[in-house]
């Protein structure tokens, strides 16, 4: 791996302000593990909050708007959550792209803003069972990979990806290692093509869903996963902890 392995938990819409202590306590123990990059994307509300607890752990948001600031009820945009203290952004969360309808068009333009912004962008993309079993996985991700990545400036340095398949998310399914190594390889090469090699090495393509403690080991031992975007085990520094001990480790076998 190029780069330190990077564990970024999802909260997803989980967290009040009685997860603080959660993110207290995360904070303090990725202290011991430096050879980890950690970090976590807690709800709007609670960014600013988790960005004054952090003084090791990196803090980001889980979405933003593409737009400057206007008539936009609701919404809120990647100079926001960086002024709240947000260092990256999640996009393109297939929980978004289903959930909310976004195309990768709007993907794109929320990356360019993010990017403006001065935020580091997790590019999520993933496909679903009907579109495994189909055999169209690799077409599918790399689809969305191309539709959405930015083209200017020197986005390579901001930039991660989490290939999350859908159907892996939050169902206690994870894909094999071949699986993970065969679609992290593709992607790779997508990268490589759109950046030139010695850019594309310094992005880091994270694997996500149902990433726990007992597996970790395993999935961050496969080449070219860099990391994990992990939801549930995230929301508690136990267990979130065990991941980040499993990346230290691997990075020491
Ligand atoms: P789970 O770890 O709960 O499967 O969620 C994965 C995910 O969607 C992270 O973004």
């Amino acid at each position: 791996m190029a780069e330190r392995p990077y564990i970024v938990g999802n909260w997803k819409m989980n967290g009040t302000r009685a997860m603080l202590s959660e993110a207290r306590a995360i904070d303090r123990a990725a202290q011991r593990y430096m050879k980890v990059e950690v970090a976590v994307a807690p709800p709007y509300t609670l960014i600013h909050a988790v960005h004054k607890e952090a003084e090791q752990i990196g803090v980001g948001a889980q979405d933003c708007h593409p737009g400057v600031e206007g008539a936009h009820t609701g919404d809120i945009n990647a100079s926001m959550i960086a002024d709240a203290g947000a260092k990256f952004v999640i996009l393109g969360h297939s929980e978004r792209r289903q959930g909310h309808g976004e195309s990768n068009e709007l993907i794109n333009a929320k990356i360019e803003s993010a990017l403006e912004a001065g935020l580091r962008v997790i590019l999520c993309c993933g496909e679903t069972l009907e579109t495994r079993d189909a055999g169209d996985a690799e077409s599918f991700v790399l689809n969305q990979i191309k539709a959405a990545l930015p083209l200017f400036g020197e986005p390579a340095e901001r930039l991660t990806i989490a290939y999350e398949p859908i159907w892996a998310i939050g169902t206690g399914r994870t894909a094999t290692s071949e699986d993970i190594e065969a679609m992290h390889r593709s992607i790779r090469e997508l990268l490589n093509e759109t950046y030139g090699e010695e850019a594309s090495a310094a992005v880091r393509i994270l694997y996500g869903g149902s990433v726990k403690p007992d597996n970790a080991p395993e999935i961050l031992a496969t080449p070219e996963v860099g990391g994990a975007l992990v939801g549930g085990a995230s929301l508690s520094a136990e267990t979130f902890l065990g991941i980040v001990v499993g990346a230290s480790e691997s990075e020491e076998a």
